[in-house]
């Protein structure tokens, strides 16, 4: 998915950052490593947002790593394949640099970017949102950078196969799985985004972890938001399979009337940190 529509990544911000909270264990570790790599806290600290979109998961990631790393000047950098949103981020995200520019193009693009090899632990690439997204080329070439540079990534928000809702109808399960299958078009990873990321790494000899971070929409409190992302979730439920349009319309109608007032959504996120550095 290139491009997601504006309204769309506003709309999720305060799920987000309320999901974001539980991977705070995981950015606190990127952290400590970047710190342990220079305790003098000279070298230049690159910090990349892959799939940046409009700004809203840099922003994030900045209002949480700085005061985590006082008095280190941060060069951050946003990339994305679509050029009208990071027109709008970094309008958001002041001082950032922008580059427009595929995934699997990564390890080339930073490599013109960047006026000088990176020491190791002085970069790191991060993203939120993204990775079920991505092909295999695509975590490929991220792999590609990190173990170049020696860096680290935080890729948090990947969604998974999983959700949970109460009260439980017997058609959640089905339209979870017509749901996946779509997110699988054109070669994406898709529910599989987050373990992909983690064994790749594992493959390239790399240490990760990895951790949860679902959203938890419950009604009435969310009742708006939890509407639009149950409408478009049977939408592309309904295009993968089509044969499941009259179930999944009438399920959608039941949960639009439950969401006013008792219905909970529990939708799960796979947290990938990597560390690429040697000997440490
Ligand atoms: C769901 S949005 C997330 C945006 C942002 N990270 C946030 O949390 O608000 C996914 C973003 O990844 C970008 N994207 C998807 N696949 C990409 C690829 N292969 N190369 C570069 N950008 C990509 C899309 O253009 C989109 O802006």
């Amino acid at each position: 998915m290139i491009g997601a529509a504006q309204d769309w990544l506003e709309a999720r911000v305060p799920l987000d950052d309320a999901a974001r909270r539980q991977s705070l264990p995981l950015l606190d570790h990127a952290a400590q490593a970047l710190l342990d790599a220079d305790p003098t806290g000279q070298a230049p600290l690159t910090v990349v947002d892959l799939g940046a979109g409009t700004g809203k998961s840099a922003a994030w990631f900045r209002h949480h790593l700085t005061p985590r790393l006082p008095d280190r000047h941060i060069q951050w950098l946003l990339v994305d394949a679509h050029e009208p949103s990071l027109e709008i981020a970094s309008q958001h995200v002041a001082d950032a640099d922008t580059m427009v520019t595929h995934l699997s193009d990564l390890p080339t693009a930073l490599g013109d970017y960047l006026p000088v090899h990176p020491a190791p632990g002085t970069l790191l690439l991060t993203c939120s949102a993204v990775v079920d997204v991505l092909t295999q080329d695509d975590v490929e070439a991220i792999l590609k950078t990190l173990t170049t540079y020696q860096g680290l990534g935080l890729f948090l928000l990947s969604i998974t196969a999983d959700w949970h809702l109460e009260p439980a109808d017997p058609r959640d399960n089905g339209l979870a799985q017509a749901f996946a299958e779509h997110q699988r078009q054109d070669g994406k990873l898709g529910a599989e985004g987050g373990q992909t990321m983690l064994r790749a790494a594992r493959d390239h000899g790399v240490r990760a972890t990895h951790g949860n971070s679902p959203w938890h929409l419950i009604s009435p409190r969310d009742a708006e938001f939890t509407r639009r992302f149950l409408t478009e979730r049977v939408a592309a439920a309904i295009e993968a399979s089509p044969e499941l349009e009259d179930d999944a319309l009438d399920w959608l109608k039941t949960r639009n009337q439950q969401a006013a007032e008792h219905l909970t959504v529990t939708v799960d996120h796979c947290d990938v940190l990597v560390d690429a550095r040697h000997d440490c």
